[in-house]
């Protein structure tokens, strides 16, 4: 027996792939959505948001993803993971291009450039908003790279900016955009993510479940709120605890988490109270 079926659950409440039925529509993630969205559908051109770790970043950036392809025909919008430093201005542009839909993409970067501006221009006659999202931005660490984002942000069409960019990062992505300061200048929208309170701390535990399939509580409200206070509201901390809960309440044949069991489970994750 698992501890699914002990707690008549159909999947595991916690995992961490970003399925966009977990997403837990908190004050600030949701306040982040619509702020984020407002900007690209306003052409501010750039934003920024900035995240400890944790926090939510990457499931709020596929959140977005998800979002703008469901809304039909009015976004053409990619979704870009930078994986490591080492990489340059020209392989960015490229990747950038392709995900716009240029077709054979140039080798020269001057050509490339004319060949993204023809498209976003392409994409703005068919009446969609140009948006690339780039998550793990603080992975982009050289100023010529900022210097080409800041060009393409400097396509315009007759009245507004042809291309949205929305950088994920953690603080230090700030400290890399300084390479580059007339990029910073043209932030047009920043949004820090905070953890969430206990409040939220509570929903987001009972949403998680419920997705999962829970028909009644397996979190005593205690439970939850002791969570919060060693997990500080952080939601890949707080995946952990429960996770990890959920399976000791489980070889312990409770029907509940309580918190003697957080205590334990937190104990072992080296978590301490504030
Ligand atoms: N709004 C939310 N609803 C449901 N789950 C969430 C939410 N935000 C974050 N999570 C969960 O918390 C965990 C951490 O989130 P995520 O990976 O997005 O953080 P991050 O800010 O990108 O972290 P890192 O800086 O390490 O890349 C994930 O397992 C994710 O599923
Ligand atoms: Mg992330």
């Amino acid at each position: 027996m698992s501890y699914e079926q002990h707690f008549g659950l159909k999947e595991q409440p916690f995992a961490i792939t970003p399925d966009p039925r977990y997403f837990y529509e908190s004050d600030q993630h949701m306040g982040a959505l619509i702020r984020i969205q407002h900007a690209i559908d306003s052409a501010k051109g750039l934003t920024v948001v900035i995240g400890d770790m944790g926090l939510g970043k990457t499931f709020l950036s596929r959140k977005i993803l998800d979002k703008m392809q469901s809304e039909d025909g009015k976004y053409e919008v990619a979704l870009l993971i930078i994986i490591h430093h080492e990489i340059t201005a020209g392989w960015l542009l490229k990747k950038i291009g392709v995900q716009l839909g240029v077709e054979s993409p140039a080798e020269d970067k001057s050509l490339l450039i004319s060949q993204i501006c023809k498209q976003l221009i392409y994409i703005d006659e068919a009446g969609k908003r140009a948006v690339i999202l780039i998550d793990e931005a603080h992975m982009l660490q050289t100023q010529d790279i900022y210097e080409e984002l800041r060009g393409l942000l400097n396509v315009e069409g007759g009245t507004h900016k042809l291309l949205n960019i929305v950088l994920f990062g953690p603080p230090e992505l700030e400290k890399f955009m300084q390479l580059d300061p007339p990029l910073v200048s043209r932030i047009g929208l920043k949004v820090t993510l905070r953890p969430l309170d206990v409040n939220a701390t509570i929903g987001y535990i009972n949403h998680r479940a419920k997705v999962a399939g829970a028909t009644r509580e397996i979190f005593t409200p205690e439970a939850c709120k002791l969570a919060y206070e060693y997990t500080r509201g952080i939601p890949r901390i707080i995946n952990a605890t429960c996770d990890n809960a959920l399976l000791e309440a489980f070889i312990q044949k409770k029907d509940r988490v309580d918190p003697a069991i957080i205590d334990q489970v937190a104990s072992d994750l080296g978590l301490k109270k504030e």
